[in-house]
C-alpha cells in the first residue's frame, strides 16, 4: 500500500509513529491522552501541558458567539479571505497594537487557527528543497515546512546563551537555497521576547539575502516586566517580506474556535487564498463574527492587563519554586504563558520526566522533545491559584526524582 502515499507525507508519518515511545514530536499529545485516561478514572490531574491558560473564554465573547450562531449559521458562507467585519477589526488592532498600517481588503487572511495560516504560508511560498532557518527550541514549525517539501535548518540555542537570536548564527546558515527565516517572539517554549537589536539583525539579514520572514506573534499580548512586543512588520525595509501569524487561542482562550490569521503583503495573501479555497473553503462565518469583539481596543487592553498581571504573579512563584529543586534550572520567561525548565542534570529523557510527574505529582506537563528541547520540560501558567498547587506538586515530585537519580 505504501506506493500510494506521497513520500514526504509517508516519511513524516513514520516519524510521528515513534511518538508513543519517545514522545517526539507530539509528546504533549501523549501526555494529554494519558492524563485524560487518569481523569476518566476519577484522579485529580492538573493540566499544564497544553499552551492555554484558561478553559473559560471571556463571557461576552461567548455571548457574541451565541448571537452570531443563531443569526448567521444558516446564511451564505464567508468570503475566502475572511468576513470583512473581522478583517477590519484585525487591521484596526494591528494599528493600535503595533502601529502598523494594514489594508483589510488585501493584506489579511483569516484561517482555522494560526496553525493553518502557517501551513498555507509554507504551501504557498516554498519550492521543493527550499531551506528555512529556525532557532530551536521552537514550536514544531519544521513539520509544515517539510509537508511543503522544504528543508528545515536548525540553530540550536540553549539557556546558557540565554536563547539569544544573534544574527551571526543565522548568517552562518544562509545558503543559495535559503528562502525564509522563522521567528517566534514571544517564544514558545522559551518565553523569550526578542529585543529590538535581535529583530533588527534578522530584518537586515532578510534584506541582504533576499529572504522572507515568518514572524509567529501568537503570544504578542503576553509580555512581562513592562517589556514591549515588537512586530517585524514594523521594520519598513522588510514590511513586504514578513508573514505575520496570529491566533485567537492564546490571548483570548478561544482554542476551540480554531481561529487565526495572517498579515502579509497583498501578493502573498492573494496566493495563500488558493490552498485555503481548495481545502476548507474558508472559516465558518459565525465563528468569525463572534470573535471580532475580542479585538475591540478598550476591552482587549483591559483583558490583557488583567491576564498578564495574573500570569506574571504565577510566573514569579513557579520560577522560584522550580529553581529550589536540586537538578532543575528554570528559565525566567519574558513573555508567553509558558515556563521552560532544564532537567539535563537529572539525566533522564523529557518524556520519562513528564510521565513521572504525571504519575507521582498528578500534573500533566509538556516534555521538551515536542519542541526540539530535549532535556527540558514546559509548564503552562494558568490564571488561578491552582497553578500554585500544580507548581508545588511538580516541584515535590521532581525533588523526589532528583534524590532517586542521585543514589
Ligand atoms: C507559537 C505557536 N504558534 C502557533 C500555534 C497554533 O495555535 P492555533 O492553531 O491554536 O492558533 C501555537 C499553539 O500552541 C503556538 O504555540
Amino acid at each position: 500500500m505504501h506506493h500510494y502515499f506521497a513520500s514526504r507525507v509517508h516519511e513524516l508519518w513514520k516519524r510521528t509513529q515513534t511518538v508513543k515511545e519517545t514522545g517526539e514530536p507530539f509528546g504533549t499529545e501523549v501526555i494529554m491522552e494519558m492524563a485524560a485516561a487518569l481523569l476518566a478514572k476519577g484522579e485529580k490531574i492538573l493540566l499544564h501541558a497544553e499552551s492555554v491558560s484558561s478553559t473559560k473564554p471571556p463571557k461576552h465573547l461567548m455571548d457574541e458567539q451565541q448571537k452570531a450562531l443563531k443569526s448567521r449559521a444558516g446564511g451564505a458562507v464567508a468570503p475566502f479571505l475572511g468576513e470583512s467585519k473581522l478583517r477590519e477589526a484585525i487591521a484596526k488592532r494591528a494599528k493600535w497594537f503595533t502601529g502598523v498600517e494594514v489594508d483589510p481588503e488585501s493584506e489579511v487572511l483569516v484561517t482555522a487557527g494560526s496553525m493553518q495560516a502557517i501551513y498555507f504560508a509554507m504551501q504557498t511560498l516554498l519550492n521543493p528543497g527550499d531551506e528555512v532557518i529556525m532557532a530551536t527550541p521552537n514550536f514544531f514549525f519544521d513539520i509544515p515546512v517539510e509537508l511543503a517539501s522544504g528543508k528545515s535548518v536548525f540553530i540550536p540555542l540553549s539557556y546558557e546563551d540565554g536563547f539569544k537570536h544573534g544574527v551571526e548564527k543565522f548568517e552562518e546558515k544562509v545558503t543559495s537555497k535559503t528562502k525564509m527565516v522563522i521567528i517566534c517572539s514571544p517564544n514558545n517554549p522559551t518565553g523569550r521576547v526578542l529585543t529590538d537589536d535581535e529583530l533588527k539583525g534578522i530584518a537586515s539579514l532578510a534584506k541582504d539575502h533576499d529572504l522572507l520572514i515568518m514572524h509567529d506573534e501568537v503570544y504578542d499580548g503576553f509580555t512581562f516586566d513592562g517589556r514591549k512586543h515588537i512586530s517585524l512588520l514594523t521594520f519598513k525595509e522588510v514590511r513586504d517580506r514578513v508573514i505575520s501569524i496570529h491566533s485567537f487561542s492564546k490571548l483570548y482562550f478561544m482554542l476551540n474556535f480554531r481561529l487565526g490569521y495572517a498579515i502579509a503583503n497583498r501578493e502573498i495573501i492573494k496566493r495563500m487564498v488558493l490552498p485555503l479555497t481548495y481545502s476548507s473553503m474558508g472559516v465558518p462565518n459565525f465563528i468569525q463574527y463572534g470573535a471580532a469583539a475580542a479585538l475591540e481596543e478598550e476591552w482587549e487592553k483591559r483583558h490583557l492587563k488583567q491576564t498578564v498581571s495574573k500570569l506574571q504573579k504565577n510566573r514569579d512563584y513557579v520560577v522560584k519554586r522550580f529553581n529550589e529543586v536540586p537538578g532543575l534550572f528554570c528559565v525566567k520567561p519574558e513573555g508567553t504563558n509558558l515556563v521552560l525548565t532544564s532537567i539535563e542534570k537529572l539525566g533522564i529523557s523529557s518524556m520519562e520526566f513528564a510521565k513521572h510527574i504525571l504519575k507521582e505529582g498528578k500534573v500533566a506537563v509538556a516534555p521538551g522533545n515536542s519542541y526540539h528541547a530535549e532535556g527540558y520540560f514546559r509548564f503552562t501558567l494558568g490564571l488561578t491559584e491552582s497553578t500554585i498547587e500544580a507548581a508545588d506538586r511538580v516541584a515535590d515530585a521532581a525533588a523526589k526524582l532528583a534524590k532517586q537519580v542521585k543514589k
